[in-house]
């Protein structure tokens, strides 16, 4: 017919809307009313004064036809359920690791696994720990180091895998603490506090060379894997005409075990695993499951979990999905560019980080810039995003508080559930606060628990 495929720009959802979920438009007062009953965080928040909830994409995501069929056809039992070798297959299948250890999200994969391996004195380096796995490994009495590399610290710097690892300061970390001391080298991909960067197949691979040459354990964070491995495929060379499911096998394939939240990558709306090839490290990981999380063939999951994570683990690996997801976000990314809101560059995988040092000079550090940005962007357009700064990451374990090394409000996306015409009403929210950024103060901590005080501290207005 001598007709050429046309390629068209605009972001197109590879699936069609057969359910939906109304939310509520709420007026400028009556978000003030809210906020100001939430104590100002937005944590505390009620999820029905909320227009737009960019809070996280943990667990918050719209699963597929085909996850619900799975549920509707689930194995309940609660030992040996045909459900959990579904699960277990698919996690195999995935990831090559021999021993997979159910979970009911990911951070109790971490306390199982850290409780496991960590002792007061030792050292777990990672690229940059999400804040759950830090307090896991401090909880453990051991100390989590973030080692990125110098660019993953420059919110404007481009640079393709802004989630690498440095590998001369782990090189030098292993030489100063001593391999003895340092029970796993992580990795988080992509790396979510440092701004949803990806870690490149090469670093993988250079990490997982020195770990080995000390005969420490590798485990990735792979909470984002197939985001990560989205990159990889498109931005390091070699990996274009790979599959994303090859691509991850392969990364998979330098590590030694990984904890999963399944409210990612899982596309569930909760569960998660630790998964191992070590036998003697999984069956003590299995001993802890059962005192907190289950039997090991559910460990905190029911079996209707089980069944969505077994079939969403292959979703988001699918190619029209990932180049949809990963497009919204660059879409939203060069949106805020080119009003000339400064972002973390280039653009992650699950979400986008405002730089809100850069936005809000006039605020200091330690009256949480990101914070004031945040709460903002909620009174003016009932979005709701989360700080990731000073109150997140502020607060040394003597209780003094010293200022982050980034100031950034992240919007994180939902998969499967917000449209285009969603990403461009938030434009107009963002640069509305942008234009009004002189008349937002700084707040400052009038309650704080003694651990993760972002989720229920109470703050007021800086005057
Ligand atoms: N690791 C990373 C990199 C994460 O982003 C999260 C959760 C976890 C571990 C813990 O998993 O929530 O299932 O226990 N991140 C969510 C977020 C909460 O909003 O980024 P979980």
């Amino acid at each position: 017919m001598g007709l050429r495929e046309i390629h068209p720009k605009t972001i197109v959802e590879p699936f069609r809307v057969r359910s939906i979920e109304p939310i509520r438009m709420t007026t400028l007062p009556e978000r003030e009313e809210a906020l100001r009953r939430a104590g100002r965080n937005p944590f505390l928040l009620r999820a029905q004064d909320v227009f737009l909830d960019l809070l996280t994409d943990s667990g918050t995501g719209a699963m597929s036809s085909s996850q619900w069929a799975g549920m509707l056809a689930s194995d309940e039992s609660y030992a040996g359920s045909a459900s959990f070798y579904r699960f277990e297959e698919a996690v195999r299948d995935i990831t090559g690791f021999s021993h997979v250890i159910p979970t009911h999200q990911g951070r109790a994969a971490e306390h199982i696994l850290f409780s496991a391996i960590a002792s007061p004195g030792d050292v777990i380096p990672s690229n940059t720990h999400f804040d759950t796995t830090r307090a896991n490994v401090e909880a453990a009495g051991a100390e989590a180091r973030d080692l990125v590399i110098p660019e993953g610290r420059e919110p404007r710097l481009v640079h393709p895998f802004k989630g690498n690892m440095d590998l001369d300061a782990l090189r030098e970390t292993i030489a100063r603490v001593g391999a003895e001391r340092i029970p796993a080298v992580m990795l988080t991909v992509t790396n979510n506090s440092g701004g949803g960067q990806p870690v490149s197949m090469a670093n993988v691979r250079g990490v997982s060379e020195i770990a080995r040459a000390s005969g420490i354990p590798f485990i990735i964070d792979a909470c984002r894997f197939a985001e990560n491995a989205w990159f990889v495929k498109i931005r390091e060379d070699g990996y274009a005409e790979r599959a994303p499911i090859e691509i991850a096998r392969e990364m998979f394939s330098y590590a030694d075990g990984c904890t999963m939240s399944a409210k990612k990558d899982g596309m569930a709306n909760i569960g998660g695993f630790l998964a191992l090839n070590d036998d003697a490290l999984a069956a003590r990981c299995r001993t802890l499951e059962i005192l907190t999380e289950g039997f090991p063939t559910y460990g905190g999951m029911a079996g209707y979990d089980l069944e969505a994570v077994a079939r969403g683990l292959y979703e988001a690996l699918d190619e029209d999905y990932l180049r949809y997801r990963i497009r919204s976000i660059a879409y939203l990314g060069e949106k805020l560019l080119d009003a000339g809101v400064p972002i973390v560059e280039p653009t992650g995988g699950h979400a986008v980080y405002i730089d809100a040092r850069e936005l809000l000079p006039h605020v200091r550090p330690l009256a949480y810039p990101a914070w004031s940005l945040n709460n903002a962007l909620y009174l003016l357009g009932g979005v709701r995003g989360v700080e990731i700064g000073s109150v997140m990451f502020g607060r040394r374990p003597d209780g003094s508080e010293e200022p982050a090394p980034m100031e950034l409000v992240r919007l994180a996306f939902p998969r499967r559930v917000y449209t285009q015409s969603h990403v461009d009403y938030l434009v107009e929210v963002v640069i509305a606060a942008a234009e009004q950024r002189s008349a937002l103060t700084g707040y400052r901590i009038v309650w704080q628990a003694p651990v993760l005080r972002h989720f229920t501290a109470r703050l007021e207005p800086a005057r």
